[in-house]
């Protein structure tokens, strides 16, 4: 891809409001997944889990609980993007995955150290921050890879996390953070509101 397809995405993109109900087809689904896998994340916790919300019954009951939001209702798919605080399992995971790629044992034991050093000397509450902060990549990602696929796509803040939480029978480490619906646009883009160059960068 060159440089000026992804301008393309980046400035093609934008907070769909109303969907047209389209189902998305499960192979792009699929490989929206994987480009999705792919964000990068602070010492490669992938620190999300991504519940997939497809059926009409549950949209219909977290609607109430989203502002009322029509994208809820009219997207595809509903992407619940969870921050996952069982941060030491996710350590052990990630030196399985290591292992299958043919990393030696002695950087997995490296890097298995350095990430558990990590989780004792950040404090419990910078802990929860930093898991949402990374969450926010992999939401970034879903946001340009589906645009890269012909996908049309709302980040969304405007929900009640614990509501969610309950409505989607949640463990208690899965935290709701963010969600993206995804689909195919019925509305069309506002004008894009963007800070000068010089207002930003300094
Ligand atoms: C953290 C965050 C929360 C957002 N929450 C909502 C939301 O609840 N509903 C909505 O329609 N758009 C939401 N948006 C989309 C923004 O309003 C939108 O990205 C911004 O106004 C710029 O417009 P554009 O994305 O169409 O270029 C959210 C975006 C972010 C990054």
């Amino acid at each position: 891809m060159c440089g000026r397809e992804f301008r393309d995405i980046v400035m093609g993109r934008y907070a769909v409001k109303k969907f047209d109900g389209k189902k998305i087809p499960e192979e792009q689904l699929q490989e929206l997944f994987d480009l999705i896998r792919y964000a990068p994340s602070g010492l490669n916790f992938q620190p999300w889990k991504i519940k997939v919300i497809a059926d009409a019954e549950t949209k219909e009951k977290l609607l109430p609980v989203s502002w009322n939001q029509t994208q809820i209702t009219t997207c595809s798919h509903l992407l619940v993007f969870c921050a996952n605080e069982h941060l030491k399992e996710q350590v052990e995971k990630i030196a399985v995955e290591m292992k299958k790629v043919g990393i030696d044992q002695e950087n997995i034991d490296k890097y298995v150290k350095l990430a558990k050093d990590f989780l004792i000397h950040v404090l419990p509450e910078q802990r929860k921050v930093w898991t949402q902060h990374n969450v926010f990549l992999a939401l970034a990602t879903a946001l340009y890879g589906a645009a890269s696929l012909g996908i049309d796509s709302c980040p969304m803040g405007g929900f009640e996390r614990d509501k969610y939480a309950k409505i989607l029978n949640l463990p208690p480490h899965l935290i709701p953070t963010m969600l993206c619906a995804l689909g195919y646009a019925a509305d069309q883009p506002a004008k894009k509101v963007r800070l000068p160059r010089e207002e930003i960068f300094f």
